[in-house]
């Protein structure tokens, strides 16, 4: 007997942002494995086991799943926001493009969910109502000249661009360059959004132009909006509005 494995996404942070979709699932696994902080976020009940490991070990997290499955068992890999989006469903197809044969065969399907860029957008109105591309800034699995030249590529674009894992402790030189590349490249008064733990309790968010932006208005709870040359605010009493038209004159 085989069982399955569904990788889904848990939202922004909000419970109400889980789709009932992957509230079905969830109430039919029998294990959950996932990043501790997300696996957190999942009510313990008889017949389920929580399986929470630490970050980058995705690879490992991925077969432990497969294996679990392959051994009969109904299991849920969560991630925060979209499962497909710098998170678990990618590394679980490399596990299952690089493990045994019949691992090919098993019943897999992604559950899509709310990712951080969508909801950062809709808290400040429609920065990304245009034309947009999503950068995931750490270096950890992609060199840093590989992120400079598609930053340059999308200013040169006129992209809006969201930004995701903006500034972890250990890799704090990567937004400072960031900012420097997009200073050059953009102009000084491109309207930028820092929307930090966006949907939970502390939520916070800022829109500055580009050209007020220091490294430390970001960090790994953040998610990094610039709009194009074309994002509009406008000033109303309390938070602004920002929207990018749909249209683009020839
Ligand atoms: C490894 S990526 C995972 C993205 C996730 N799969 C998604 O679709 O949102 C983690 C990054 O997502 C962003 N992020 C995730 N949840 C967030 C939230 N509630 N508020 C702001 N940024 C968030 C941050 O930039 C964080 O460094």
């Amino acid at each position: 007997m085989t069982g399955w494995v569904r990788i889904a996404g848990l939202g922004p942070g909000d419970d109400a942002l889980i789709t009932p979709e992957v509230t079905d699932v969830l109430a039919q696994a029998t294990d959950i494995v996932g990043y501790i902080p997300y696996v957190a976020r999942i009510a313990e009940r008889p017949g389920l086991t929580l399986h929470a490991s630490d970050n980058r070990v995705e690879i490992d997290r991925s077969r432990h799943a497969l294996e679990m499955a392959s051994e009969g068992k109904n299991v849920v890999v969560v991630s925060s926001g979209d499962p497909g989006v710098f998170a678990m469903a990618a590394a679980v197809f490399e596990a299952v493009e690089d493990g045994p044969a019949d691992w090919r065969n098993l019943d897999i399907s992604v559950l899509p969910g709310i990712t951080a860029m969508l909801a950062a957008s809709a808290r400040c109105g429609a920065p990304l109502g245009h034309d947009f591309c999503a950068i995931n800034l750490s270096d950890n699995l992609k060199p840093w000249s590989l992120i400079e030249k598609r930053l340059r590529l999308a200013a040169e674009g006129d992209f809006a661009m969201a930004f995701y894992n903006p500034r972890s402790k250990s890799r704090p030189e990567g937004f400072v360059r960031t900012l420097d590349v997009l200073k050059e490249a953009c102009g000084d008064d491109r309207p930028v959004i820092f929307a930090r733990n966006v949907t939970r309790s502390d939520e916070e968010i800022r829109i500055v132009p580009l050209s007020q932006t220091t490294p430390d208005m970001a960090d790994m709870r953040t998610m990094v909006i610039i709009g194009s040359s074309r994002t509009r605010i406008i000033p109303r009493d309390g938070a602004p509005l920002v929207y990018t038209p749909r249209s683009t004159p020839e």
